[in-house]
């Protein structure tokens, strides 16, 4: 009876492991030791106010994926050539602890090549991104630190309300059909509260948020 448990029980965490990222959007990374608000470096960080969902096609998860994605919303990869600051990390409750953020995207003003740079003259909005896939909370979903910036002769600082307006408007660019790259994608847009405290406590520049952070899920047509 015992050797029979132990097999089922066996059975069962196999088949577990087998359909991991299957029917998981994301995991709250406040439930294991995480945190919504990243960190920049100064005891502050940014907020984690947009995800884009474990239940997106899988392709879009990858980190080409995403830079494709990325791009089909207005995004580029960052101008090579001016510096922003280091590198921040998140604790995304996943067993991985505080890890580098994979990529930062900025917003690219339609002229390809130098539209990053234009970027990072004129300001714009960028996002970090940080993937959950640790095997304590492997949902692969992406978590998104995206803020609006004020122009470089500002010191690139966020612009006021910088957080909200720049999850606003990647959401705005992403929701219904774009395509970059011959990859066409479908975004439906879900918000979600409970995850991400409302106010400015801990949060970098002490810039207030609403507390809303958006699910994307992507799905590629
Ligand atoms: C994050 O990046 C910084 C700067 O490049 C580096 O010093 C640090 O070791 C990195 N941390 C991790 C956890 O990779
Ligand atoms: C998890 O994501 C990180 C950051 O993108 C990546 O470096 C790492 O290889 C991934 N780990 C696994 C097991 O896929
Ligand atoms: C999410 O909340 C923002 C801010 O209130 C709002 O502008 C947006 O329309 C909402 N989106 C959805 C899908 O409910
Ligand atoms: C943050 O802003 C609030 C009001 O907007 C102000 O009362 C508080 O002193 C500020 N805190 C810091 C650390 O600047």
């Amino acid at each position: 009876m015992y050797v029979l448990a132990s097999v089922l029980s066996f059975a069962i965490q196999l088949s577990a492991a087998i359909i991991k990222r299957q029917g998981v959007a994301y995991y709250d990374p406040n439930a294991n030791g995480g945190s919504m608000l990243d960190n920049a470096g100064d005891g502050l960080g940014e907020p984690l106010n947009v995800i884009v969902s474990g239940l997106s096609t899988p392709d879009v998860l990858t980190d080409d994926g995403i830079v494709n994605y990325a791009r089909a919303i207005g995004f580029s990869e960052e101008c090579f050539d001016i510096h922003l600051g280091g590198p921040q990390s998140a604790n995304l409750g996943d067993g991985n602890s505080w890890v580098n953020q994979t990529y930062e995207l900025r917003q690219d003003y339609d002229s390809s090549s130098i539209g990053t740079c234009l970027e990072s003259l004129i300001g714009g909005n960028h996002f970090r991104v940080y993937r959950q896939n640790g095997t304590q909370a492997d949902s692969g979903a992406l978590f998104l630190a995206v803020s609006k910036e004020e122009d470089v002769s500002d010191g690139h600082d966020i612009v006021p309300d910088g957080y909200n307006i720049g999850r606003n408007d990647l959401v705005s660019n992403a929701v219904g059909q774009t395509s970059f790259g011959g990859v066409s994608y479908t975004t439906t847009a879900q918000n979600v509260t409970g995850l991400l405290a409302p106010g400015a406590v801990g949060v970098n520049h002490n810039i207030s948020v609403d507390g809303i952070v958006t699910v994307l899920t992507v799905t590629i047509n």
